[in-house]
């Protein structure tokens, strides 16, 4: 698929590309907020497992036991996890959404989980999650309500958290429905980020609070990070292109304000990937996991694992996109140019190498051409004086040795695939450097 030679002038690619570069110049970790929440936690971003998108509010489990929200739901998927390459690439949290909770509080006012669909409880679940060496996550709503409607958290932070810390939970996913006012949902989140700190237990905190705040006016993303993991920004993800195409577009429109906030600790989560499921091309799904790796986003895979492809799997567990994604840098990546229905994005990364994808967004006609100085990506210093480049997406390949010089541009030609949104991933290094 891709011509890749050690130092033509111009070469062709398949479009779509996520490229990953190395050189020089990199931003330095303490910028506004580069701590985060002070618990430690998600220094690099969450990777997991999260069951909202694929089975949603699944309550049926007499008629479809094996979709329904229940515990044998996430001890098979836990098993795994742990059992089929999953956790040894990084996934490591599994994660209850909504619709876990029996209908009322118990007699001392904790929640307690549907006693149908989880006979054993939360704690017994927890425990065998921990025995396969992976990390709990569990849901809850800032609110009177969660947003389907079970008991919401609203008069009973500390009681909730202290409840999932005596569980064993290691992540809550904390929701903004059924809030009467901007300051409750505020406070809100503040006082559950608390409440979890005194449990003395290490919680990664997951909020939704500048999703629910943005209608009324701007989050302050720099209070949000002393208080959040990580927080979701944009409209629900669902499984289809558009919905992917909606979140980049959002996520780019925004960056100014969102990508300098990002960093160890403390994360944008454009929600869950959908790889694996029904609703993306081949490409699509490329182009996905090679944007949330750009994006420094929270890796929280809503899929079957239980019944998932090769192609997917193969791509959920692609090594080297995650380690684009949990680069130690912490820095998140951000559309640098947007022409002719071509988008360059660009992520720097640890140790002076950057990642690129270029995205193919017409979805009429067949591949493209897509042609990039290489002088113009990492600001102005990627391959200064001259890199080594690796193709990662779609394949992995070498594309070798690229300089740059200002009377002598090297260029890259793209070409689309055989589908409209394909994705590449490239990485470059300095010439002096061994392989990726
Ligand atoms: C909201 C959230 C989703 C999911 C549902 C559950 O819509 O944004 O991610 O948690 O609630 O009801």
């Amino acid at each position: 698929m891709v011509t890749a030679m050690m130092k033509p002038l111009s070469r062709v690619l398949w479009l779509g590309c996520v490229l990953v570069f190395c050189f020089q110049v990199l931003v330095p970790c303490g910028l506004p907020g580069a701590c985060g929440l002070d618990n430690g936690l998600a220094m690099t971003p969450t990777m997991g497992w999260l069951h909202w998108e694929r089975f949603m509010c699944n309550v049926n489990c007499q008629e479809e036991p094996d979709s329904c929200i229940s515990e044998k739901l996430f001890l098979q998927i836990a098993e795994i996890m742990a059992s089929d390459g999953w956790k040894d690439v990084g996934y490591e949290y599994i994660c209850i959404d909504d619709c876990w909770m029996a209908p009322e509080r118990d007699s001392k006012g904790r929640l307690q989980a549907d006693p149908k669909r989880f006979p054993g409880g939360i704690r017994h679940l927890a425990n065998y999650v921990h025995s396969k060496g992976l990390k709990l996550g569990i849901y809850a709503d800032v609110g009177n309500k969660t947003c389907a409607g079970f008991p919401g958290s609203f008069g009973y932070y500390d009681i909730d958290a202290q409840t999932f810390a005596d569980w064993g939970v290691d992540l809550l996913k904390f929701d903004g429905c059924y809030c009467d006012s901007i300051q409750h949902l505020a406070e809100g989140y503040k006082q559950m980020s608390l409440a979890l700190n005194r449990t003395g237990r290490s919680i990664v905190y997951s909020c939704e609070w500048p999703l629910y705040m943005w209608p009324i006016f701007k989050p302050n993303y720099t209070e949000i990070r002393e208080y959040c993991n990580h927080w979701r920004n944009f409209a629900d993800i669902y499984d289809s292109w558009q919905s992917i195409r909606n979140t980049l577009d959002w996520t780019s429109s925004n960056q100014k304000i969102i990508v300098p906030v990002a960093g160890p600790g403390g994360w944008n989560d454009p929600d869950m990937l959908v790889i694996g499921n029904f609703g993306l091309s081949r490409d699509q799904q490329i182009t996905q996991m090679a944007l949330w790796a750009i994006m420094a986003a929270p890796l929280l895979m809503s899929n079957d694992l239980r019944h998932i492809s090769p192609e997917a799997k193969a791509l959920l567990q692609d090594k080297d996109v995650i380690a684009i994604n949990q680069d130690r840098l912490g820095k998140q990546g951000y559309r640098l140019r947007k022409e002719n229905n071509f988008e360059v994005w660009e992520r720097p990364l640890l140790n002076l190498a950057w990642a690129v994808a270029i995205v193919n967004l017409q979805e009429i006609g067949g591949p493209r051409s897509y042609t990039i100085s290489v002088t113009s990506l990492g600001r102005g210093l990627a391959c200064n004086p001259d890199c080594l480049i690796t193709e990662l997406l779609p394949e992995k390949r070498k594309l070798g040795f690229y300089e740059w010089t200002s009377k002598d541009k090297k260029y890259k030609t793209v070409r689309q695939c055989n589908t409209v949104h394909c994705n590449q991933t490239w990485t470059a290094l300095p010439a002096t450097s061994t392989d990726y």
